[in-house]
């Protein structure tokens, strides 16, 4: 009845709104209640309705009052057989120690047909299944919660959607896949299936499902089923954590605890990062270099995307353009230049003889297969490929081996950090893709190089230019591919009976086929979404095992819920577009608040097409404020460095100036992340969750929780229309002036391109350096001057976190708080690492007048200034202990 409905196109309608028609529920029976949770059996209420799957006649119920902020609500097959996200890739919490009464959290529910509710103590309802029966089944689950009309709803990443997500006929799926462009409405790389609802001044929730199964969301408001929000999961279970806030900043410490709290970057990491695909040999690499240096731009790390290896091969050099002695030569000259060299390495293996990579990786057979035994066949890069198998134990061991040769300090490439890619995992070739070596043949695979050398080479001192590059395309043999189609426990894993929209058409095309099985019997079908975690997991451990004890710097492009406490994740591949530059903000913004995967940023004048120079100038401002800032550019776009126009200069140079005189507020703040899960860069209703107006803004952004940043969004205008909350600010650009925000948007004007508006949040303290520097390291050694902006009441806080910006650990770091009210100033905190450097000055904003005194320890005289409401007060006090500053 229900499949005569669906194939009549006319009532397409009709499947949406009627799609479980006759599925009869569950009833729950022998409950245990405790004080900490309940147990249940729920049972199948009817005949089955077999809609999508076989129906599971008998499940268990869970609810565990995990905290008295988080309630864990867990629906499972009775016999424990249904697959569930590995403990070994996704550790649970152990414990529980809340209980009914302390929670703030209420489960509650109906006996027959089941349903649940979660209700705050204040009576809000956040969850309720009440309006349609669960169902689970073989290949499909389903719940449904009611929520109020036109709810304020955020996260189910990823996404290039607006941050609020619609609310009528909305639907975001969740299946990692490659997806060139970051085409708005569809899955892209990432899987983090959590979302948050603000409710204004009732608070905000989270609700997270813990499932790795392709999953579609739908958001709907129709007549007959009010507002909902619903789950559609290909497999798996329903293993839910809801979270309840209330404030937004505590809705996502609560996920961080369930998550894992995102890992602490090097310092380093937080310079400017530059990065072409396409940089053809050795010699191009270096001249950007050198380009950077000469053009005055700060260049932190330079980077080599797939360029650098023989004809795509991971681990190895091509001979020809990237000679192993002139790489070594050019990293040394980084290294000694106080910069950094990261490389890009694909989880993808070439199919070649006399490559040892991928005979090791057969002898030792740590690649995904068949269920028949056959090795599973794509085509990447370098042509047909096989693909690790990251479940295999041995898997570790094989990356790190590879690792510690290629990346060896002494005889390799000694890079600083990695860049892992096409993880989802991305396979060109469409499914079924039974002949990857065809495939690879007539699409030209591995891409024919352009011819090597620059056009106008500037060697570094000691780079002879003797070498000729003879760049030839290597030819691929046939391989066979006889994989099984076979689905494995009676599931049709290739072809199952609920088609989820997937950008790439069906579940398989452009990745790992879902039938193929990894080595502890698990299939792609339900870890799909777990493969770049995973990868980022052993790139992570192979990088340490090279570099014991010192943060990697590791970035990815496919993930999962939780990859934040490994690795940091660029935004893929963007187009040069305006639209992409003003996405690329709520993106962010998505992967530091509300996924815990704080260390994030979208390629700095785009990826794709070509960018142009006013774009390119904005987006030089707009990426200092990425947590993670990399100009990154496609093979075929034309160039893009900084340094090809003034403006684009200029607008770096400035731009990094701030970054770096900032770089420790924001330091501190995402070490805070790192602690406790407070955003380290967020949307404005974090900061102000009860103004209902900041709720839909996204194009404006808070870098810490005291800097928002409001960049020009469109092209060839210089000015922006901000809004302010009723607070007070401080504008940066224009000598700290005051700007009172009254709740409404104001249009700020004539923004050249060298400025971005920022406004310092009234209340807040900046531990700023005095001065900027050419690298990191350099600017370490820069002293500080606090900027204190007043807040209404006149006072403020704020901290700074020191340590030596490497170390995974390290006994001796400085936590400082810095608090300031009534014209006292004080420093407290721990003072275990000597940063050697002191504050040097210390800025009032907002004062009326000079102040009649100035008291400094240790200062018989202090020195001040005053000019239009601000005064700076030069000092010299030392980071090691507390200290006290009066001003009358
Ligand atoms: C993928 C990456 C892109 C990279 C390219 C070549 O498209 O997303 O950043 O440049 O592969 O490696």
């Amino acid at each position: 009845m229900f499949f005569l409905c669906c194939i009549t196109v006319a009532l397409a309608a009709c499947c949406v709104q009627a799609q479980n028609p006759t599925c009869p529920g569950y009833t729950a029976s022998d409950v245990v209640t405790t004080d900490s949770g309940l147990t249940a059996q729920l049972t199948l209420a009817g005949p089955a309705c077999n809609s999508y799957g076989i129906d599971l006649e008998n499940l268990t119920l869970l609810v565990e009052y995990q905290t008295d902020k988080r309630l864990h609500v867990k629906i499972s097959d009775v016999n424990n057989t249904v697959y569930q996200v590995p403990e070994s890739v996704f550790p649970r919490p152990n414990g529980t120690v809340s209980s009914a009464s302390a929670s703030q959290l209420r489960f509650d529910y109906t006996e027959s047909p089941f349903s649940f509710t979660v209700t705050r103590q204040d009576g809000q309802t956040v969850f309720d299944t009440s309006g349609s029966p669960l169902i689970f089944q073989s290949q499909y689950l389903n719940l449904r919660t009611a929520l109020p009309p036109n709810p304020y709803l955020y996260g189910l990443g990823e996404h290039s959607d607006p941050h609020r997500l619609n609310t009528t006929n909305y639907t975001r799926t969740i299946w990692n896949r490659d997806s060139y462009g970051i085409p708005y409405g569809e899955n892209l790389y990432g899987a983090h299936p959590v979302y948050y609802e603000s409710r204004a001044e009732n608070g905000t929730h989270g609700v997270f499902l813990l499932n790795s199964n392709a999953i579609e969301v739908k958001i709907n408001n129709t007549e007959q089923d009010g507002q909902y929000l619903e789950y559609n999961v290909l497999g798996g279970v329903f293993d839910f954590y809801f979270f309840d806030g209330p404030t937004p900043v505590e809705a996502s410490q609560q996920y961080s605890q369930i998550v894992g709290l995102p890992v602490m970057m090097p310092y380093w990491g937080f310079g400017f990062h530059q990065c072409r695909y396409g940089y053809r040999d050795v010699y191009r690499v270096a001249e950007v270099a050198i380009n950077y240096t000469r053009a005055g731009i700060p260049l932190e790390v330079l980077w080599t995307d797939i360029d650098y290896m023989k004809d795509r091969w991971i681990f190895t050099l091509d001979p020809e353009n990237y000679p192993l002695p002139r790489v070594r030569e050019l990293v040394d000259y980084l290294h000694a230049h106080q910069q950094h060299y990261i490389v890009m390495v694909d989880p993808a293996i070439a199919i070649a003889d006399n490559y040892s990579t991928y005979s090791t990786s057969i002898e030792q057979d740590i690649v995904v297969h068949y269920e028949n035994g056959t090795v599973f066949r794509g085509v990447v890069w370098p042509g047909p490929t096989v693909f690790p198998d990251w479940f295999n134990p041995e898997t570790q061991q094989f990356w790190n081996n590879e690792f510690t040769s290629f990346f060896s300090a002494d005889e390799g490439i000694d890079i600083d950090g990695l860049w892992i890619d096409m993880n989802e995992a991305a396979n060109f070739c469409n499914f079924p893709c039974t002949d990857p070596a065809e495939y690879a043949e007539e699409n030209n695979f591995p891409p024919e190089r352009l011819p090597a050398r620059s056009s106008n080479p500037r060697p570094l001192p000691g780079f002879p230019l003797e070498f000729q590059p003879n760049a030839t395309a290597r030819r691929i043999k046939r391989q066979e591919q006889s994989g099984s189609m076979m689905g494995l426990q009676g599931r049709d894993l290739l072809d199952p009976p609920y088609a989820i929209r997937n950008g790439a058409g069906s579940l398989s095309n452009k990745t790992i086929h879902t039938d193929v099985i990894h080595q502890n019997g698990l299939v792609e079908y339900d870890v799909h979404n777990l493969y770049g975690t995973m990868m980022s997991t052993a790139s992570r451990e192979a990088m340490l095992v090279r570099r014991p004890g010192i943060r990697p710097l590791v970035i990815t492009r496919s993930t999962f819920a939780g990859a934040g406490k490994e690795v940091g994740h660029w935004l893929g591949d963007n187009l040069s577009f305006w639209d992409k530059y003003r996405v690329s903000i709520s993106q962010m913004m998505d992967f530091s608040a509300l996924f815990q995967m704080p260390m994030v940023g979208s390629d700095v004048c785009g990826f794709g097409a070509n960018t142009t120079e006013t774009l390119c100038s904005r987006w030089a401002s707009l990426g200092a404020f990425y947590p993670f800032y990399r100009n990154h550019n496609g093979d075929t776009s034309i160039s893009q460095e900084f340094y090809l126009w003034e403006s684009v200069t200029q607008s770096a140079i400035k731009a990094i100036d701030t970054r770096f005189k900032m770089l420790d507020y924001f330091y501190t703040a995402f070490h805070k992340q790192t602690v406790d899960g407070t955003p380290s860069l967020c949307p404005m209703w974090f900061v102000y969750p009860t103004d209902t107006q900041a709720l839909d803004i996204d194009l404006q952004f808070f870098w810490g929780d005291s800097v928002l940043v409001s960049p020009v969004t469109e092209e060839n205008v210089t000015t922006v229309d901000i809004y302010l909350p009723d607070d007070i600010f401080y504008d940066y650009n224009n000598n700290f002036s005051i700007v009172r925000g009254n709740g409404s948007t104001i249009t700020l004007s004539d923004i050249d391109y060298q400025t971005i508006p920022i406004h310092i949040r009234g209340g807040s303290i900046l531990p700023l350096r005095v001065e900027s520097a050419n690298t990191t390291t350099e600017l370490r050694k820069k002293g500080f001057n606090i900027v204190i902006a007043p807040g209404l009441d006149g006072s403020a806080s704020g901290s700074l976190y020191l340590d030596d910006g490497e170390s995974i650990e390290q006994p001796n770091t400085s936590l400082i708080d810095f608090t300031f009210a009534n014209g006292q100033f004080a420093m407290t905190g721990s003072y275990g690492y000597d940063a050697g450097v002191n504050v040097e000055a210390i800025t009032i904003l907002g004062q009326t007048g000079e102040p009649a005194v100035v008291t400094i320890p240790g200062s018989s005289n202090p020195q001040y200034t005053y000019d239009s409401g601000v005064v700076v007060i030069n000092a010299s006090v030392p980071l090691t202990g507390d200290a006290q500053i009066s001003v009358d």
